[in-house]
Parts: structure tokens; sequence; C-alpha cells
């Protein structure tokens, strides 16, 4: 498939995460068998997404993106019309929600689709696009695009660029990719993420910014049930099991630890951080025992989630 369908200039498409839960999988749309070879690549694809729990509507949007595309493909066949489509996105969310990990599944989506001619993954903050000096950060920026031509540019914490106010170097900075996002020979996706609040913030400073991001996705934190789910699956890929009390201890934690640090508290990376340091705790405990039996080895318990210093750390 080479050719991105069109979608309505400066038509936003407003993803809000788990606002309804809807069939993401194929089995309502690639019945036949047929249809199943057809479309085999995306089949693949969704299999791999389904590795992540929640992210509803960012499965939908793939699945959206594809049907466009394989309809522009028909369209084609049939001689009408078919054009680029404006795929910058805007991500928000709190710290750990995934915007970093869909960064990259969009990337490696869009390339097996045809339409990132790469498909590799940059990511960049403040730093490394405003410069030190008057003509540095257009300087800067510009070579940034540039690098992530035929790929993604993933600029994490954007508003921190509208930081400094009108002399800034990060207003040149966000002025240099607007006249990049326009300049038809790039070929990438450009993805602002931060905090849903600054963004907000941000995108109100910079009116000429929304409407050319039609994509915007927000990441809401995660339910106890969605992080359950999440650190059960990072156990098992590690080849680790939960034991029922350590899911039960687990369950209890995280209710009153995000309730006592709700607005720092960071979701999947909090549950990444934690079994890996149960993990520790456990290497600890199998060495003070010496029991070095398979089941032993891939137990947590909830002992080994108890830590003596503070979770703050986490
Ligand atoms: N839906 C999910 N399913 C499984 N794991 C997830 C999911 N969301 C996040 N994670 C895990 O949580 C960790 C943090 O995710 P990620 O870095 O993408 O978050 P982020 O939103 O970019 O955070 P920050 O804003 O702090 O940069 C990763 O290890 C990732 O694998
Ligand atoms: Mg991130």
């Amino acid at each position: 498939m080479n050719h991105p369908t069109n979608l309505k200039k400066n038509a936003r498409i407003n993803v809000v995460l788990n606002q309804q839960t809807q069939s993401t999988g194929t089995e309502d749309w690639l019945q036949s068998e047929a249809e199943r070879q057809t479309h085999d690549s995306f089949i693949r694809f969704e299999e791999q997404l389904k590795q992540y729990v929640g992210l509803e509507e960012v499965k939908r949007l793939v699945k959206e993106m594809y049907a466009w595309l394989y309809m522009n493909e028909r369209r084609e066949l049939q001689g009408l019309k078919t054009s680029k489509q404006v795929l910058h996105m805007i991500f928000k969310g709190n710290p750990g929600t995934g915007k970093t990990t869909v960064a990259r599944v969009i990337a490696r989506f869009f390339h097996d689709m045809h339409v990132l001619s790469k498909g590799h993954f940059i990511e960049a903050e403040r730093a490394d696009l405003v410069g030190e000096y008057i003509g540095h950060t257009a300087q800067k920026t510009r070579d940034l695009m540039k690098r992530a031509s035929g790929g993604v540019l993933f600029i994490d914490e954007a508003y921190s660029l509208a930081r400094g106010g009108e002399k800034d170097f990060g207003k040149e900075a966000i002025d240099t990719l607007v006249k990049g996002m326009e300049d038809h020979l790039h070929d990438f996706i450009l993805i602002l993420a931060g905090y849903s609040k600054e963004m907000d913030h941000f995108l109100s400073l910079n009116p000429g910014l929304p409407s050319r991001f039609p994509i915007t996705i927000d990441f809401p934190n995660y339910s106890t049930q969605e992080l359950m789910d999440m650190i059960t699956h990072m156990a098992k890929e590690r080849e680790y099991q939960l034991h029922r009390e350590a899911e039960l201890y687990i369950r209890e934690h995280i209710k009153q630890f995000r309730h006592d640090h709700e607005s720092t508290f960071s979701n999947g990376r909090y549950m990444r951080n934690l079994i890996e340091k149960a993990i520790r705790q456990q290497a600890v405990r199998l060495m003070r025992y010496q029991s070095y039996d398979r089941q032993s080895l891939i137990t947590l318990t909830a002992d080994d989630f108890k830590f003596p210093d503070s979770h703050d750390t986490l």
C-alpha cells in the first residue's frame, strides 16, 4: 500500500481512551479466510497490539487508519482520487500512561503500511531543538527534522518549548517545526506529547498549532484492574508468576499508593519498577534460603513486594 488516503483537511479526530468499549478485534470485520489472507499484515500487527492493556481507542484508531489506507488502494484501482493525509498527532496524558510506547508502535505500523519510508523513531526534547544563539535553534530543529525524515519525530514535554515566552528560543523551534511540517519534502509524522494540563495550555498559547495536528489522543490513568493486568503480563513476559497473595497485596498497595500520590503516580512505569524491584528482592530471598528449584525461581510472593524503604523512588 503506497498511497496514504485523504482525510478532510483540518478535520480533527479526538480520541478519548476508555470512553466506550468497542470491539477492536478483527473478528467483526475480517471473517472469511480470503479476507484474512488479504489483510494478513494488519492481522499480524493487531496481534502485537494485544499485548498492551487497555488503549482501546489507539487500537481502534489503527484499525481505522488501516481501513482508510486500504480503501485508498481500492479507489486507485477504480481510477478515483487519492491524496496524502495529515498524520501529525498530539498525545496528552500523565506519566507512564503509554505515550512513548504507543508512538513507537505507530512508527512501526506506518512503516509496515508503507506510509513512512523508514519508520524509525526519534525521541527528542527541548534541548534537542533549542540552541544557544540566534539562528542556532532553527538549524538544530531543521537538522532534527531531516534526521526524522521517513519516520516519526516524537517531542516529549513539548509544552516546555513555550516556557520562556516570546523572547525564548523555544518559540523559534515551534516556528521552524510548523514550517517544516508544511514542507512536503519531509515525509514524517510529528507527535507532540506531554501532560494534559500543560499541553492544553501550550496549545492555547499557539493558536496556529491545533489545526496542524488532526489527531489528538488522550491517555487517561489506568484503572486498578488494568494495572493488575499489566503487572501480570509483565511477570509472564519475564517468566515469573505472581502468587495469589502477592496479587491481593499489590492490588491493595496500588489503591493506597495512588490515593496518597495522585498527582505524580506513574501508571505503567510504576508497575514496571514495582516488578523489577520485587524480582531483586526475590533473588535475595532465594539466596538466603538457598532455594533454587523451578517453582521457587518463578514465584513472586507478597513479601517480595514489601520494600523496607519508601516507594516514592519507584
Ligand atoms: N497499555 C499498556 N500496556 C502495557 N504496558 C504499558 C502500557 N502503558 C504503559 N506501559 C508500560 O509502562 C511503561 C511506561 O510507558 P511509557 O514510557 O510509554 O509512558 P509515557 O506516557 O511515555 O510516560 P512519560 O510521560 O513519563 O514519558 C513502559 O514500560 C510500558 O511498557
Ligand atoms: Mg514518555
